[in-house]
């Protein structure tokens, strides 16, 4: 290729990609105003999900005191489906033998029910996809009671990667998202559409456009502080795309399914309430310690998140581990994380001069739910190995 056609497709393909604007409105269906919240069933059971199962979380996200803080979506992930009959109607397999059943039983706590397929033929557990099928699935899936679909790229990467051009690639991509956006539309029943395609092409400059309510910015998190690290952190600069109606998803938490300590829970917990990201708890909402429940119920951190103001954080500086990041809250106040990257504790200096404040501010620790009244910069603290401290300050 000559340097000049490069340049031309290069050219394309940017205006393909970042036609969207920034600020973008909330979107259509009027769902999501707020970060959803709610559990998932992947992260920790990935294809070990039955009926039983996802009962007895919804009966666990009650009990706990979960719903109450503000979960509300029970989403069913990846290898629910079974097969098409010669109609083409898709139907769960033999673990799920009655979805509206299922259905009826989640609304029944005051809970909303999710779940997932993807724009290909298969999905990526090898399951059923919707390719071909994306009216009838949004159908079925209203008939049964659906409130929330997680659409998972997956299968349609082949697809993508038989195009004989990226912009060719994109372009089944993006009307695959609009594909099923409009099926679910014209469904009449509100469900959240929530957009898996790991940030492919900047998903977050086009995902409100095909009526995203969210999408994943990132591949996938697991439960190790490195990974969590890695995609929380690299949220950096992202905050101007999100906003009531359409979020960035850095994934799903790990909080509480025992590979990073409580410190590393309270980052992972703080950075996304900081992001206004998705709080979908991906653990056994049966088998929860004290400390897990305590960590993904906390109503400060929940109200960070959920704040009415719906503005996603960024980061402000990092100096070598240390970094800090702020949301601007609903009530002029802001959220400050000061997050320790490293594993040993760091001794460091807020200055909130620098975070728009004057040289004192009044302060409530969020994590140690304690009101600091009146802190003077320069304020000199102690944050643990990757751990975080946690203020909503105020002038
Ligand atoms: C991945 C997705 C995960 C999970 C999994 C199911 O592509 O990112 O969150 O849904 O597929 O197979």
């Amino acid at each position: 290729m000559t340097l000049l056609r490069i340049r031309v497709a290069c050219a394309a393909l940017i205006s393909v990609l970042f036609l969207a604007p920034g600020a973008a409105p909330a979107q259509q269906n009027g769902l999501a105003v707020h970060p959803p919240m709610g559990w998932n069933s992947w992260n920790h059971f990935h294809g070990k999900i039955d009926d039983a199962t996802i009962r007895a979380q919804a009966e666990a996200m009650v009990s706990s005191g979960m719903r109450d803080a503000g979960y509300t979506y029970i989403n069913i992930d990846d290898t629910w489906q079974g097969t098409r009959d010669a109609q083409g109607i898709i139907h769960p397999n033999s673990r799920f033998p009655d979805m509206k059943a299922l259905a009826d039983f989640v609304h029944s706590k005051g809970l909303k029910l999710g779940i997932y397929s993807s724009p290909g033929t298969l999905t990526c557990a090898k399951f059923a996809g919707s390719y071909g099928h994306e009216v009838q699935d949004a159908e079925t899936y209203a008939a049964w009671g659906i409130d929330y679909l997680k659409y998972d790229l997956c299968g349609l990467r082949d697809q993508m990667r038989a195009a004989p051009t990226p912009e060719a690639a994109n372009k089944i991509m993006v009307d695959s998202y609009i594909k099923m956006r409009d099926a679910l539309r014209s469904t009449g029943r509100p469900i959240v559409y929530s957009l898996c395609q790991y940030g492919v092409d900047a998903v977050w400059r086009w995902g409100t456009n095909v009526g995203g309510n969210l999408w994943r910015t990132t591949g996938d998190i697991n439960d190790h502080y490195s990974r969590m690290a890695e995609i929380g952190f690299g949220q950096a600069g992202l905050s101007r795309f999100a906003g009531p109606g359409h979020w960035n998803d850095p994934d799903m938490l790990e909080v509480g399914n025992g590979g990073m300590t409580a410190e590393e829970y309270r980052t992972h917990m703080a950075l996304w309430a900081i992001l206004a990201a998705p709080l979908l708890a991906g653990n056994d909402l049966t088998t929860m310690t004290p400390e897990t429940i305590a960590i993904l119920t906390n109503r400060d951190v929940i109200a960070v998140d959920q704040d009415s103001a719906g503005k996603q954080g960024d980061r402000i500086s990092a100096e070598g581990p240390i970094e800090i990041w702020a949301k601007p809250l609903g009530d002029g106040s802001k959220a400050i994380g000061v997050f320790n990257r490293a594993p040993t504790p760091l001794i460091t200096q807020v200055d909130f001069s620098k975070l728009g404040f004057g040289h004192a501010v009044k302060a409530k620790d969020l994590w140690l739910s304690k009101d600091l009244g009146t802190i003077r910069e320069p304020y000199t603290v102690t944050v643990p190995g990757h751990g975080v401290l946690f203020l909503r300050v105020s002038k």
